[in-house]
């Protein structure tokens, strides 16, 4: 037969039993390091098996400290053992960051009631939103039970669309209670502790009934969720030495994030699967380390506006002349340099300034105030590692509003 050269590949074994396992998406059944929480959710949720209503509760923690892998399992769960008692409990989880307008988590809730052999029917976008409520509130008067809204990353939602659909479900007891004998709760989980800052207190007051804090992870934790995901996940004897210890320690510096350890330790076995090792490595999780990082800044760079890029560019090239701690006013030089050369025009020192302090948010920029005496006081500025200054070219480059007049290797000059 012929040479392939997906041959060898195949024919070489796996070091994963299931890399499922080693992803997000799976949904654990077992969640150590997460009893309190469960606890406490699990204490308020059993009301509905006991048909009334239970508390609207908010669960609050840094991301990846478990909050959507938790309520997903408890809620399998209750709904598991209401059919087997015969008390039906209807959860639905909506994540508010795709699905992020009253109309649209409306109409979602709303076609998630439908029977498995109905289509959707409440469209995308078009009935008033009256109609997709009262539609919501029949069917699940219909349905019957108590159905138990988890409103997933509910903080962009509120940024985005205000509170007046917390306001509506909140008060849809009322409405089921002149219908039937259909209840509901809803859970609000975000990673912004101070988001209900940004709701009217009548809405605060009837979601924030319990609050719920997921503390971060650290090392140890992590290390423990680990080891007992691989488990499933990694053939035995495959990680080496400190390979969990290192991947918990990485992600506990960050803020204890589980998705960032388990990213750390899958993309680190298929680094040295991809080499023909064995064994994983510390070096594979120190090149786990440095591609996830990338893969997370690039679309951040771009989907920046090009003078955004233009700005983050300078800083780099002052960086690869060897400069750090630069000051705004030397950015500003070189920008002005790469605005010439990519035939645009020039924003103003000011403009600039506002541009620096974006970079700064989005994590890309580093930009302290420093005092210098009697000189006042300037901005000293570093890009963070590990943006890499070819990559930001290229996607300048590839930016269509910024056309390069002259072609070839800039030459800009930086601090004289
Ligand atoms: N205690 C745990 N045991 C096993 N896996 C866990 C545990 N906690 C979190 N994970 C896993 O870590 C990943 C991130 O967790 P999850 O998505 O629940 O975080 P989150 O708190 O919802 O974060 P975000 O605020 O970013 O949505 C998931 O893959 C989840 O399965
Ligand atoms: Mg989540």
């Amino acid at each position: 037969m012929e040479e392939n050269i997906f041959d060898n590949l195949l024919t070489r074994p796996s070091l994963f039993i299931n890399k499922e396992v080693m992803r997000h998406s799976h949904s654990p059944t077992e969640l150590p390091h997460r009893d309190r929480e469960i606890k406490a959710i699990r204490f308020n949720l059993v009301e509905a098996l006991k048909g009334q209503i239970p508390s609207n509760m908010i669960l609050y923690g840094v991301t990846g400290a478990g909050k959507t892998a938790v309520i997903r399992f408890i809620n399998a769960q209750l709904e598991d053992k209401g059919k087997q008692i015969g008390k039906p409990v209807n959860p639905v989880h909506v994540n508010c960051r795709t699905i992020d307008t009253q109309y649209r988590v409306l109409a979602f809730l709303g076609n998630s009631l439908l029977e498995s052999y109905e289509k959707e029917d409440i469209p995308f976008t078009g009935w008033p939103t009256d109609r997709v409520f009262d539609e919501l509130v029949n069917r699940m008067n219909r349905r019957g039970g108590v159905h138990v809204i988890v409103l997933d990353e509910i903080d962009h939602l509120v940024k985005k669309a205000g509170d007046d659909l917390l306001y509506n479900l909140c008060n849809i007891n009322d409405d089921l209670k002149r219908l039937g004998q259909a209840r509901c709760c809803v859970i609000g989980i975000s990673n912004d502790l101070k988001f209900t800052e940004y709701l009217d207190p009548r809405v605060k007051s009837r979601l924030g009934q319990e609050d719920v804090i997921f503390s971060p992870y650290d090392a140890g934790q992590l290390s423990d969720i680990l080891e007992k995901r691989a488990k499933e996940g990694i053939k035995s004897g495959v990680l080496g030495d400190g390979v969990v210890q290192l991947c918990s320690a990485l992600a506990a510096q960050e803020h204890g994030d589980a998705r960032r350890a388990l990213d750390l330790i899958r993309v680190s076995t298929e680094k040295a699967e991809q080499s023909g090792e064995d064994v994983v490595e510390v070096q594979h999780v120190r090149m786990a380390q440095n591609q996830i990082e990338c893969d997370q800044i690039t679309p951040v760079i771009k989907t920046l506006p090009p003078q955004q890029k233009l700005v983050l560019f300078s800083v780099l090239l002052n960086e690869r002349n060897g400069l750090s701690n630069i000051a705004t006013g030397e950015v500003y030089e070189i920008y002005r340099q790469a605005c010439k050369h990519y035939g645009t025009n020039n924003l103003t020192q000011r403009r600039i300034t506002d541009l620096l302090s974006n970079l700064d948010m989005l994590g890309l920029i580093n930009s302290k105030t420093v005092s210098r005496g009697r000189y006042g006081r300037s901005k000293e500025i570093n890009s963070c590692m590990p943006i890499s200054i070819d990559a930001t070219e290229l996607m300048i480059n590839a930016d269509e509003s910024l056309n390069s007049v002259e072609k070839g290797k800039y030459r800009f000059q930086s601090r004289l």
